[in-house]
């Protein structure tokens, strides 16, 4: 799973601490699995905002610094994921994306926006992906029998669906169990 922190400059202060609760939620879910994911974190430098808060929010709530990545498999790089991993195995996920995906495949890397923008949802990573020339693919949210969740999810909510999906759980049982009906 690649995280794209290459979206700093569209998020105000709010929307970047938000952001990094949503990154530390995802990296404690995946640190508690059997097979974690390995995770890259892409566009990210020494000197952004997200790499401080990261570093800040996590010693705050556990006294540690943030050295998830020397127990896990976790990669920091200020370079873009197409310089990093193959061009025809990169698929960037966007609630956007015309096309649905119905498969998680452990040949893939799937590209994750480090995005929160409720405020103001603009098509960023389609955007992207069109510019950068990859597939880009949206979660199958229509297997839903009931309506109601934000077609954008939070970036913890939708690595939590693709581990169950990739663990074996049907789409549907996955994206109840983590868009709980309310
Ligand atoms: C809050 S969303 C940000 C939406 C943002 N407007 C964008 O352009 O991606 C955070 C990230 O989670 C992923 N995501 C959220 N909902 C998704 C969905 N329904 N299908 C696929 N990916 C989704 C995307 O990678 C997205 O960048």
């Amino acid at each position: 799973i690649v995280f794209d922190c290459g979206f700093e400059d569209t998020m105000g202060m709010q929307e970047l601490r938000s952001l990094t609760r949503q990154l530390l939620k995802a990296h404690y879910y995946n640190r508690e699995l059997d097979d974690p994911f390995f995770f890259s974190f892409c566009n990210i430098e020494p000197d952004s905002n997200i790499w401080a808060l990261l570093q800040k929010f996590h010693s705050n709530q556990t006294g540690q610094t943030f050295d998830g990545y020397s127990q896990l498999p976790y990669h920091f790089s200020p370079r873009n994921f197409t310089d990093i991993f193959p061009r025809e195995d990169l698929v960037m996920l966007s609630p956007d994306a015309k096309q649905s995906m119905y498969e998680v495949r452990s040949d893939k890397v799937y590209i994750i926006g480090a995005i929160t923008d409720k405020a103001s949802s603009k098509p960023l990573t389609m955007s992207k992906a069109k510019r950068l020339g990859i597939p880009c693919m949206k979660l199958p949210l229509h297997l839903l029998k009931w309506k109601g969740p934000r077609k954008d999810l939070g970036l913890d909510v939708v690595l939590q669906i693709l581990q169950m999906v990739n663990e074996g759980s049907a789409w549907e049982d996955a994206l109840n169990h983590c868009l709980p009906q309310r």
